[in-house]
């Protein structure tokens, strides 16, 4: 087929086991083009290319607000490669759980689907890591795609095959490493992403720009305003491609992986005990705030990087600061956090474990080639002291 004006087609030879697991197949295709989903037939033909034989059905899975914008599209679209049905949850993380998996395979065995099916996941990373979930378990797994709606969707969660829900007990404690058939990246989906949605994005951005690639740090240090969606489109395919590879290197989230949760132990943690009034990629930011700040104390972080990282983070939460959740972040308390934090799947013994920086661009390694630092309960504490006291200057 030809699709090289608008697509570009990344091959990563091994991103994992994949939804059918004989190994001349273990081959994730990621495809990003703007516009793929608005083409006719270009949708159609690369879904074939990656499903290599003939489908039984489609099910389409998504929320109720990108199912408004694009569901009939979606839908006409894989109706011409065999029958569609369409599963609609309703929108946000309240969704990422282990009742609303077990609805969907209960609508999918209504649906008589098999496992020559497809299931097509259209959402943000909600629907990514719920449907892959799902995708995953029923009838011990069958073959889907991502078709990734957000920013952070598109260059983070979509790719690597993490899936999962939240439980009681902690963010996404219940969960599977299975990879998709096929990620297919359209930026034009973006154009209707509300304006809060895209600092979810941009938190898993500074992210890859701390952890990996200084010049991704460089560029949002550059422009952290991102007045127009066009200066953030060619940030996608570099952070997709540090994705990729990093999970390329270790599918199964054993050692090089633990580089990407910069952040998230403090960040996850933030977002439980808001009761996920605080969204994923703002807890993030707060997350590498607080555990830069700790890389700093434990003297991994230079001074010069670390005030680089505080500041910027500083101008994306300010300018686009949003007051509920801001309040609802603020407002927590730290044994609260220290709760969720010891339940983090980083962490062994009941002891805290991190990976830090120690510049801008590189993570800091252990003598023994391992990236997870032991961190005390009680400097635990003291940094989400110093992420309010940043925030009690504005
Ligand atoms: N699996 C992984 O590796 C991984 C990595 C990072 C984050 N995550 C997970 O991703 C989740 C957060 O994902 P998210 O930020 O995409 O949230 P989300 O899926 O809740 O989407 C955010 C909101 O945007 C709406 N939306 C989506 N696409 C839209 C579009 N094109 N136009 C208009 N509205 C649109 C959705 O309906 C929703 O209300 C968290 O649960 C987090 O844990 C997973
Ligand atoms: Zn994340």
């Amino acid at each position: 087929m030809d699709t090289a004006a608008t697509v570009k087609v990344l091959n990563f030879k091994d991103l994992g086991a994949l939804g059918s697991a004989k190994k001349k197949e273990s081959k994730s295709r990621i495809i990003i083009g703007e516009g793929v989903v608005t083409k006719d037939g270009l949708l159609e033909g690369l879904v074939l290319e990656l499903f290599q034989r003939q489908l039984t059905s489609c099910v389409v899975i998504t929320d109720s607000n990108v199912a408004r914008l694009y569901s009939q599209e979606i839908v006409q679209h894989f109706s011409q490669i065999h029958k569609t049905s369409l599963i609609k949850l309703p929108p946000g993380e309240e969704s990422k759980s282990i009742d609303s998996s077990v609805k969907i395979l209960a609508q999918l065995a209504k649906l008589g689907f098999d496992k020559e099916g497809l299931l097509v996941l259209l959402g943000g990373g909600v629907i990514g890591d719920l449907g892959g979930f799902v995708a995953s378990i029923y009838k011990r797994g069958v073959k889907y795609i991502q078709l990734p709606t957000t920013l952070l969707a598109q260059i983070d969660s979509s790719i690597g095959g993490k899936t999962g829900v939240d439980a009681t007990w902690g963010k996404n404690q219940i969960g599977t490493i299975y990879q998709p058939i096929g990620v297919i990246i359209d930026p034009s989906f973006l154009k209707t992403l509300p304006e809060r949605e895209f600092l979810n994005g941009i938190g898993e951005m500074v992210k890859y720009g701390v952890t990996s690639n200084a010049r991704i740090f460089e560029e949002l240090e550059g422009n952290s305003n991102f007045e127009s969606l066009s200066e953030l489109t060619h940030m996608i395919e570099p952070c997709v491609k540090i994705k990729a590879k990093i999970v390329s290197r270790d599918p199964n989230d054993s050692g090089l992986r633990s580089i990407l949760n910069y952040g998230h132990t403090i960040g996850h943690s933030i977002e439980a005990s808001s009761n996920y009034k605080a969204s994923h990629g703002v807890s993030v930011l707060f997350g590498m705030l607080g555990e830069g700040w700790i890389a700093h104390e434990l003297g991994l972080f230079q001074k010069d990087d670390f005030q680089r990282q505080e500041l910027l983070i500083k101008r994306l939460l300010r300018k686009r600061n949003n007051n509920t959740q801001f309040r609802a972040i603020l407002s927590l308390r730290h044994e609260m956090l220290a709760k969720f934090a010891l339940s983090d799947k980083k962490n062994a013994a009941g002891k805290l474990r991190m990976s830090l920086p120690d510049r801008i661009g590189r993570m800091h390694i252990n003598e023994d080639g391992t990236f997870k630092i032991p961190v005390s309960l009680d400097l635990f504490k003291s940094s989400f002291r110093y992420m309010k006291s940043i925030f009690s200057e504005t």
